[in-house]
């Protein structure tokens, strides 16, 4: 899948540029193809601290403690080991998406919150993906099944 970056926010958008950045407004011509645009486990059979530490990870619960009518609650965190969250060090935003379209950002700052996300979905079947992007390590890719 062919993935193009928003140079103005970062946002990355599957197969296509869109019209405008969803996120930042940024117009088509804003966007670039880079293949490059996500990191990737060295062996994603054997991954390291670094993956483990990046790679966002999925808790999907069918029934929603706060909206009771369908809601599909998806708890992500980054990553497999918690992320650190230090001044200069830390997860910038979340990036999610439904069936590789987007659904919204998080935005972190560093020393106050956890890298973690709660959704509440009104779908429940499809995929859900979460590019989170470390201000260090760059933009790292997680998908769940719903
Ligand atoms: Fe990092």
């Amino acid at each position: 899948m062919k993935l193009f970056v928003c140079s103005m926010c970062g946002y990355i958008e599957f197969n296509d540029a869109p019209d405008k950045c969803p996120v930042c407004g940024a117009p088509k011509t804003a966007f670039t193809e880079d293949a490059n645009a996500l990191k990737k486990p060295a062996d994603p059979n054997n991954l390291s601290d670094l993956d483990k530490k990046h790679i966002p990870m999925f808790l999907v619960k069918k029934q929603c403690g706060l909206i009771p009518d369908g809601c599909v609650d998806v708890n992500i965190k980054v990553g497999e080991i918690t992320h650190v969250m230090e001044a200069k060090h830390w997860i910038l935003w979340i990036d999610l998406y439904h069936n590789y379209k987007y659904i919204g950002r998080h935005m972190f700052v560093p020393e106050k919150v956890n890298p973690a996300v709660g959704l509440h979905l009104k779908v429940n079947t499809g995929k859900i993906t979460a590019i989170e992007n470390c201000n260090i390590h760059g933009k790292w890719l997680g998908e769940a099944e719903l």
